[in-house]
């Protein structure tokens, strides 16, 4: 997606004033990176170079500065389409790692990454779906939960 395209895409679905008044919130426009992170998120906007350079121009910084704001974030670098099961401690002792095992297995390798922890390892084991935490996860539930996913658009 060219910059340009990815200006119009969030002018046209969250409109100039919500972009022009998330940009101004911040005494530093570099403290909107993560904002805008999450808005082109939930746009479905994937964070590639194109929108990486964007998002620096836009917040008067550099791809450094963008890229380095969003490594502390992996689950914004990833499609958004993507399944991300957390990888932590609390996560991986509950059964993360079968979780994964299942989830590849059954919705295939490239639709199922892993992240740090999540902040929510009281309901470990966690996946996350387009911003949507699912925890607790056991053996019925997993199984119901790959099942939806399976089905994308009742996924979400
Ligand atoms: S370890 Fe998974 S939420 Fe904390």
């Amino acid at each position: 997606m060219t910059q340009l395209a990815i200006a119009e895409r969030l002018r046209a679905t969250v409109g100039e004033a919500r972009l022009q008044s998330l940009l101004q919130a911040y005494a530093e426009s570099r403290g909107a990176i993560l904002p805008l992170a999450v808005l082109l998120r939930d746009e479905g906007v994937g964070i590639d170079d194109d929108v990486v350079t964007w998002i620096a121009q836009t917040c008067i910084t550099s791809t450094a500065m963008v890229t380095s704001a969003l490594s502390a974030f992996p689950e914004l670098m990833n499609d958004p389409d993507s399944i991300t099961v957390c990888d932590g401690l609390s996560c991986r002792l509950m059964g993360a790692g079968y979780v994964q095992r299942l989830l590849r297995d059954r919705l295939g390798s490239d639709r199922v990454c892993t992240s740090p922890c999540q902040n929510a390892c009281s309901s470990a084991p966690i996946v996350q779906v387009r911003g949507t935490l699912y925890g607790g996860l056991q053996e019925a539930s997993l199984q119901a939960l790959a099942q939806r996913l399976e089905q994308p658009e009742r996924a979400s």
